[in-house]
């Protein structure tokens, strides 16, 4: 059942491609410059209406709609808050009938993400569930539905899920723009191509698995380590933080780049490993900066960028490289090496990668 692969993780890693495929299946039209979302029914009129958006999940998908924050704000301009479930729910958020809410939930069945979609729900608004369970709870109650077809997923630390969450906020994203008028055909049709060319990158980052397991073996060894980035990379880096502690039980925290120096840079010393996402390359001279400030503080720099960036490489104690792609795309291949390094490092420690302690994979209670 593990079709050869020691862990489920790991399998569900492999079948990333797959289900990048699947999920953008035949959402794009035969002349490869449309989105075609049939199953949401929204009319233009009321793509028109939207005033603003909150995204609401827990936990993994919560960090999916952190990007997809900025995917929908990068593409359709239309004010997006995201929140996790269990604090949206208490927080007597301002929801009108002009509020679109999107929840996002791999089970479906995530109480706090329920409880929220009813809530929105009561207040009038229109719901979009992204699930990857057809006939889920929240699939059941939402009025749209975006069906993340990854496929079963059985190990508790969320993979394919996440990144076919990914998928559906671009296509969506896309869909919302394209009814907008936000973007002009021909950045509508580049960023399809992008897409399309996703799941082959994915499988060249996963010929390269044995480059993060050495660097996972190394971290294994400590007890703290960072994660950093800015914008979309930012929202990355908090997904690649709670992997790892999820499952090798090494404490991490996930930083905005810019933000080390407002406390948290106090806590660098010799040798820290920090991991600095560097994709997001119009930002990259401030995160050089901050990948200066940690260095010069002792730090041991593992950086992943995209393919020749000479800049980081030699800013950095190592790089792991990635497929060239657009800045908006670049969250669904750097998530990748977090993911394995996540796996390879639960592995070196000994734990038991599918089933980490204390976790359920299904949270049906609040
Ligand atoms: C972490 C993980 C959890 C889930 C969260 C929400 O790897 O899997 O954080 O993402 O419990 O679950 P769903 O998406 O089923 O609502």
């Amino acid at each position: 059942e593990k079709a050869g692969f020691d862990h489920f993780m790991l399998k569900e890693i492999h079948e990333q491609p797959k289900a990048y495929r699947d999920t953008i299946g035949s959402r794009i039209d035969g002349s490869g410059e449309r989105v075609v979302l049939g199953e949401v029914k929204l009319t233009p009129q009321q793509i028109w209406d939207i005033h603003n958006i909150h995204i609401v999940a827990c936990g993994t998908a919560y960090h999916a709609g952190l990007v997809g924050k900025s995917v929908i704000e990068q593409l359709a301009r239309i004010p997006v808050e995201t929140d996790v479930a269990s604090e949206y729910r208490y927080r007597a958020p301002i929801i009108t009938p002009n509020t679109l809410v999107i929840v996002v939930s791999q089970s479906g069945e995530t109480a706090d993400t329920l409880a929220a979609l009813r809530e929105a729900k009561r207040c009038g608004a229109r719901v979009i569930a992204i699930t990857n369970v057809v006939g889920s709870s929240v699939s059941r109650e939402a009025d749209d539905v975006i069906v993340t077809w990854a496929g079963p997923e059985i190990a508790v630390a969320s993979t394919k899920a996440y990144t076919s969450q990914l998928i559906a906020f671009y296509l969506l994203g896309l869909h919302l723009a394209q009814t907008l008028g936000t973007q002009d055909a021909t950045y509508i049709r580049e960023t399809i191509e992008a897409l399309q060319k996703l799941p082959e990158q994915v499988e060249q980052i996963l010929l390269h698995a044995e480059d993060i397991k050495q660097y996972a073996e190394q971290i294994a060894e400590h007890d703290d380590l960072f994660f950093i980035g800015r914008g979309s990379d930012y929202a990355v880096a908090q997904e690649g933080s709670l992997k790892l502690k999820e499952i090798s039980y090494i404490h991490s925290e996930a930083y905005a780049a810019g933000e080390l120096k407002h406390g948290t840079l106090a806590l660098i010393e010799e040798g820290i490993p920090v991991i600095a996402l560097a994709t997001q390359e119009h930002l990259l001279e401030k995160t050089v900066s901050n990948i200066k400030e940690v260095k010069a503080r002792g730090a041991q720099v593992f950086a992943i960028a995209l393919e020749g960036n000479h800049e980081i490489a030699k800013s950095v104690d190592l790089v792991f490289e990635i497929p060239r792609t657009v800045a908006l795309l670049a969250p669904a291949l750097v998530v990748i090496p977090l993911q394995l390094l996540a796996y390879y490092a639960s592995l070196a420690r000994g734990n038991d990668v599918d089933k980490p302690r204390n976790l359920a994979k299904s949270v049906t209670v609040e």
